[in-house]
């Protein structure tokens, strides 16, 4: 059964399938995106399979985000099946359009995405992770109340460098689902 397109406050959210690998790859050559998180036209396909796999084995993937007020794509975010640290997880994450910082879009569609993963697919927790010095998306993750659980070394950026190195160090967040939030 296909996944459904969701609105919250202020964005449509539509499940990322590989039909929507030119609009991902549009997105992520916005400069703030692209400066943490670039993806060449291969890997935006990669990407978008994975997400279109995720939704269909696990019920879960990532979204495109839509303003609601305007119709255009501004980001993309959610959680989704990841290999994190050798086992398989929900790892949830986000990027806008550097015009969109600063309204809370990213922790809108975080607070939904969290909502998501616990009462609607019932997973026991959530990870969220990203290079130690990407301050404005670990802010998200602590708004949204998710705690710093340690470090860990995957493919990205160090601090200082715009080259991508194999194992830079990233900080890893966690949080379990609350009591009341079952599916
Ligand atoms: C990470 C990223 C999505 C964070 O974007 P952001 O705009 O800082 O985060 P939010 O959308 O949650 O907005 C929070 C800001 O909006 C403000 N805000 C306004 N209205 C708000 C609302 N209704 N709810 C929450 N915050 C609101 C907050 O005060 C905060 O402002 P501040 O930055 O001055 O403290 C963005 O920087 C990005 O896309 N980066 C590139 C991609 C990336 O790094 N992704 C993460 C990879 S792991």
């Amino acid at each position: 059964m296909p996944h459904g397109v969701h609105r919250t406050e202020r964005l449509r959210l539509v499940p990322i399938g590989a039909r929507h690998a030119p609009e991902l790859r549009e997105l992520h050559q916005d400069g703030g995106i692209a400066r943490w998180y670039p993806l060449s036209e291969e890997e935006a396909l990669r990407f978008a399979e994975r997400m279109e796999r995720s939704w269909r084995d696990h019920g879960l993937g990532k979204w495109l985000a839509y303003e609601e007020s305007t119709g255009a794509l501004v980001g993309r975010g959610g959680p989704s099946w990841a290999v994190v640290e050798g086992a398989e997880r929900a790892e949830i994450g986000w990027a806008f359009r550097r015009a969109v910082w600063g309204r809370g879009y990213a922790t809108e569609i975080g607070r939904f995405g969290l909502d998501y993963a616990f009462s609607v697919v019932g997973v026991e927790e959530v990870v969220s992770f990203t290079e130690v010095h990407n301050a404005r998306s670990r802010a998200v993750m602590e708004r949204l109340g998710m705690r710093h659980v340690g470090r860990i070394l995957r493919p990205g950026f160090i601090e200082g460098s715009d080259v991508v190195r194999e194992a830079a160090p990233f900080a890893l967040y966690r949080i379990v689902r609350p009591a009341h939030n079952g599916p």
